[in-house]
């Protein structure tokens, strides 16, 4: 699926105040002002390649002060184009704090022309456990910990008259609880994984779909290099990854794939179990 622009939600109101992963702490606090300047700095970058021509357009909705992880507005839903319809499929939240994300969300979509279906049933947390094979019809469903299997079969129902074809990957390590944190598609030979977080039968069927599969290190795999954000620009452009820094291992392979490499630091948004990937919905 080819995306042309990109949402974000305004960080004001974004904190860290209980564990619902583990990677969230929240006896260690969110430096607030600095959330702001590291998100600011990932607008900025988003904004650069709108100006190069690699993205259409950057959007940025207001916060909401009931929403704490707004920011993470990747796993309110999943969105595709079906020739000229735009649609989305949108989340059932796991955990009661975040379900008010999904119709804030929702709305948005409705204004920009979006056929929106609700999951009315299991969990789903859209494009955090849902990932395409690049230039092909291919979507990639983690669960295990967020999206489950009631919520999987729930959208396979719904979307059995589209043109892609729904492959589930069962997570299995929790510090791993969303897909956008171990499996990064590079290309349609190329995946870059965090292979210990997939259960054996999950591993057979990346192996099965792609060529390549470069298996990352754990330390980078904790510092979210899998949760890159790859941005598929015009064949006669290198695609480009936003990158938390401090990866080299990923970084060496994406450059070898070809792929521009932007670093940026979001430290802040670590703290709850997040970077570039999930902070973003793509849409058209
Ligand atoms: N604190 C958020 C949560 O636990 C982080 C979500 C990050 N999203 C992602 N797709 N990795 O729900």
């Amino acid at each position: 699926m080819k995306y042309s622009k990109v949402l974000l939600v305004e960080p004001d109101f974004f904190d860290v105040v209980d564990c619902r992963n583990p990677r969230m702490n929240p006896s260690i606090l969110v430096d607030k002002k600095l959330a702001q300047k590291q998100w600011d700095g990932l607008v900025n970058i988003y904004k650069k390649l709108t100006i190069l021509g690699d993205l259409d357009e950057v959007v940025l909705l207001g916060p909401d002060p009931r929403f704490i992880d707004l920011v993470f507005c990747a796993n309110a839903g999943l969105t595709w184009k079906d020739g000229n319809n735009k649609k989305a499929f949108m989340s059932s939240m796991r955990h009661v704090l975040r379900r008010g994300e999904t119709p804030y969300i929702k709305r948005f979509l409705i204004d920009e022309g979006y056929q929106i279906v609700d999951c009315n049933n299991g969990f789903f947390e859209g494009t955090g456990d849902c990932i395409w094979q690049p230039s092909r019809d291919v979507l990639f469903c983690g669960h295990g910990y967020r999206t489950n299997m009631h919520g999987l079969k729930y959208f396979k129902e719904c979307i059995k008259n589209e043109s892609f074809t729904v492959i589930d990957l069962e997570l299995c390590d929790p510090r791993f609880y969303h897909l956008d944190t171990c499996f990064m598609p590079v290309n349609q030979e190329t995946v870059l994984i965090y292979h210990r977080a997939f259960t054996s039968d999950a591993f057979i069927k990346i192996t099965k779909h792609f060529k390549n599969v470069e298996l990352i290190d754990e330390k980078e795999a904790l510092n979210f290099a899998l949760n890159g954000h790859i941005i598929r620009t015009l064949p006669r452009r290198k695609d480009v990854c936003i990158i938390q820094k401090g990866n080299t291992q990923t970084e060496k392979i994406l450059r070898r794939e070809k792929i521009r490499v932007i670093n940026c630091d979001l430290g802040e948004f670590n703290k709850s179990g997040g970077s570039v990937f999930c902070m973003k919905l793509e849409f058209n």
